[in-house]
């Protein structure tokens, strides 16, 4: 069982607020309670992060209790430790985000929803979403549906949820946002926040930018902007919950494009013949450096069409989705870091270099160790969508990164398919 987090004394000095700012309340005895408890469901690398920056925060700001729950998944690791084990022992998350600690008021707790379990043990009954009344959810997309249904029930009430997760789920009666899922399954309001945030870089506290996509509740987002907000990662509330989370989601399938030019323009890839694929005697001809400049245009107008269809397909779903969402971090911002830096670029270029051969299931697991790959799940629930509402044909791009990631079309088509300006304009 996760051991409890001793608190210690408050620091009068470094407290920014006064508690009666922060949304109060009720506990088991009575009692108002003007301190939030945080608990963040998910302990990947983003998860990790996530509670070191909640962490610090917690312990400055008066309107939070200290200690943040972190739920893991549970793991043995190789020395036959487990994981909460080892997170609670050194403080750092060995498997996911080494090297980093923490903050001594994470406890990782391998419970995520039986309080019950413990009384049989004799012990207080506690799980890590039990008393919380701000819940960060930050898991790969496709464990969340799980979740969630283990979760019905369980949470307060009272409850604020946000999800950190970039993924949608479809269903027959269409697609559905991870946010969307959370609010029916648990009854509670979810906000979002997404960004141009590749985690191993905020780990090390490196500026970035965040966006929190709220609905309706101003007071609730600057609740989370406080709870996230350090001064190496600014966070700016939107109220577009659909267009926050359609960007963070979109712009995997736009990586996965990105990261097929970025190996193709190593063997100078010509978009023009349809013949050329990863060859080194067609680069030897082109000469090296032509080939890196096509590179460099052609990964920016995948990085363009990318983000022309993210803002069609988001506006086509949600006619309240707003122009100006897709300026801020988790739109264009988002779009340009993934492409360069992310591992859903880093995996597809494996996977166009090895003429598509081998499969992103395999290249995932010998690449990621553990970590989950989103954008090609993303890239077959858009083409889902797509197919079903007959709109393959306006979106080239998204359509055409399906099409090679299961086999049915080369790497080299994504630059052909793309050249096909979308027949739909939005502007
Ligand atoms: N890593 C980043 O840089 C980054 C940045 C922004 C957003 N995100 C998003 O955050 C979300 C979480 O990503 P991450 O990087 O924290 O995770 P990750 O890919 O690093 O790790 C995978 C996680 O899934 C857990 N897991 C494995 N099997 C599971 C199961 N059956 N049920 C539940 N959990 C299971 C593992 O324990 C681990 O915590 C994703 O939606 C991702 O797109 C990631």
């Amino acid at each position: 069982m996760a051991p409890a987090f001793e608190q210690v004394p408050e620091d009068t000095e470094t407290q920014t607020e006064t508690p009666h700012n922060a949304p109060h309340t009720v506990n088991n005895d009575g009692q108002v309670d003007y301190k939030s408890r945080v608990t963040v469901v998910g302990s990947g690398n983003w998860g990790s992060v996530a509670a070191k920056l909640i962490a610090s925060n917690t312990l400055k700001l008066n309107s939070f209790h200290d200690e943040v729950r972190m739920w893991v998944f549970e793991e043995t690791l190789q020395s036959g430790e487990k994981l909460t084990e080892v997170i609670n022992r050194i403080n750092e998350n060995v498997k996911y985000l080494p090297g980093i600690k923490l903050g001594k008021n994470v406890i990782a707790d391998p419970d995520l929803e039986n309080a019950d379990v413990h009384f049989v043990y004799g012990e207080t009954g506690n799980c890590a979403v039990k008393d919380a009344n701000m819940l960060v959810f930050v898991t790969p997309h496709q464990f969340m549906e799980g979740i969630c249904k283990r979760l019905v029930g369980k949470v307060r009430e009272d409850a604020e949820a946000i999800s950190l997760i970039k993924g949608m789920e479809v269903k027959m009666e269409g697609p559905c946002m991870i946010s969307t899922l959370i609010s029916e399954h648990l009854g509670i309001n979810c906000s979002v926040l997404m960004g141009a945030n590749i985690a191993n870089e905020i780990a090390v506290e490196k500026f970035s930018e965040a966006t929190v996509g709220y609905r309706d509740k101003r007071e609730i987002a600057e609740q989370w902007v406080r709870l996230f907000s350090t001064p190496y990662f600014l966070v700016t509330p939107v109220q577009d919950v659909e267009g926050v989370e359609l960007c963070g989601t979109l712009k995997n399938v736009v990586a996965i494009a990105a990261g097929k030019v970025a190996v193709m323009s190593k063997f100078g890839f010509h978009p023009c013949n349809s013949a050329c694929e990863l060859n080194q005697s067609y680069y030897q001809m082109l000469g090296f450096v032509d080939g890196l400049d096509m590179g460099n245009n052609t990964k920016a107008a995948i990085m363009r069409i990318g983000l022309r269809e993210m803002i069609a397909f988001s506006k086509l779903l949600f006619s309240s989705v707003r122009d100006s969402t897709f300026f801020e971090s988790c739109g264009v911002a988002d779009v340009i870091t993934t492409c360069l830096g992310g591992r859903n670029r880093k995996v597809a270029e494996a996977f166009a270099k090895n003429g598509g051969k081998r499969s992103f299931d395999e290249l995932e697991a010998e690449m990621l160790q553990g970590q989950k790959l989103q954008g090609v799940s993303t890239a077959r629930e858009v083409y889902e969508v797509l197919s079903h509402r007959g709109w393959l044909e306006l979106f080239p791009l998204f359509a055409t990164v399906h099409e090679i990631c299961v086999g049915h079309l080369p790497p080299s088509a994504i630059v052909e398919h793309s050249e096909q300006k979308p027949k739909l304009s939005v502007f």
